[in-house]
């Protein structure tokens, strides 16, 4: 029996679905409401973890620990780092890593944090449906590709240029390689899904307040689609 854990960072990421469920029971454990009931038929926990690394990592080990979730998705919105990924474009994580972690005096690689692997790899077969479910949505706008995540909102040129040279990824957020990695440790398969809300340069101070309720809409609709394609195995 599959239980998705859906985790948003912000309420605009996680208000449409939460208010899509039915059965709901709602249990506050370190400040985040985790939302638990059937979405789309799907038993489902969405929560809002808040913004950032630690949030998204604390979020994701309570689902792991007390909700016996069998599949993890993180669902938001994030800065495109690729010319072919458009405003409200979608995005399907490959894997994850972060690109602000730096161990290369004690002799690791860029971006590795040791004892971790290179980059946190998402599930297959979440992949493949989510990328199906994605092309339902926006069809030739949906991209499977790298996420880079750090604790910084990405809108200057040159911190996105170094970002790209560092983890040649699609698009840079707050949240996911955390969620990706507390997945790994638990042994949880996961899957990130992203709506491009704006370019992570000098832009970006400006596209996303205008755009972030668009992409976010838009994920939530693919985080549905998901949900109704699993369901469909039950
Ligand atoms: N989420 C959405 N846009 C972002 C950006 N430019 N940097 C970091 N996180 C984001």
């Amino acid at each position: 029996m599959k239980k998705l854990g859906i985790i948003g960072a912000m309420k605009v990421e996680v208000e449409t679905l939460q208010n899509a469920m039915t059965g709901k029971r709602i249990q506050s454990i370190a400040g985040m409401d985790f939302c638990e009931g059937l979405l789309e038929g799907l038993p489902a926990v969405v929560v809002e973890c808040g913004v950032g690394k630690v949030n998204a990592a604390v979020c994701a080990q309570i689902l792991c620990s007390c909700y016996q979730i069998s599949h993890l998705v993180n669902t938001g919105v994030a800065g495109s780092l690729n010319a072919k990924l458009d405003i409200c474009d979608l995005l399907v994580s490959k894997d994850a890593m972060y690109y602000d972690v730096d161990c290369q005096y004690v002799g690791y690689a860029p971006c590795v944090l040791p004892g971790m692997p290179e980059t946190f790899e998402a599930d297959d077969s979440l992949i493949g449906r989510a990328f199906a479910a994605a092309e339902s949505i926006k069809p030739g706008h949906t991209h499977i590709g790298r996420v880079a995540t750090g604790d910084c909102f990405v809108a200057k040129k040159e911190l996105k240029e170094k970002i790209v040279a560092l983890t040649q990824a699609s698009c840079v957020e707050m949240e996911g390689a955390a969620i990706a990695h507390t997945a790994y440790k638990n042994g949880v398969p996961f899957v990130i899904l992203r709506a491009i809300s704006d370019k992570a340069d000098d832009s970006a101070e400006m596209d996303y307040p205008t755009f972030e309720a668009n992409a976010a809409a838009f994920c939530a609709r693919l985080t549905e689609a998901l949900a109704r394609d699993l369901a469909q195995d039950e």
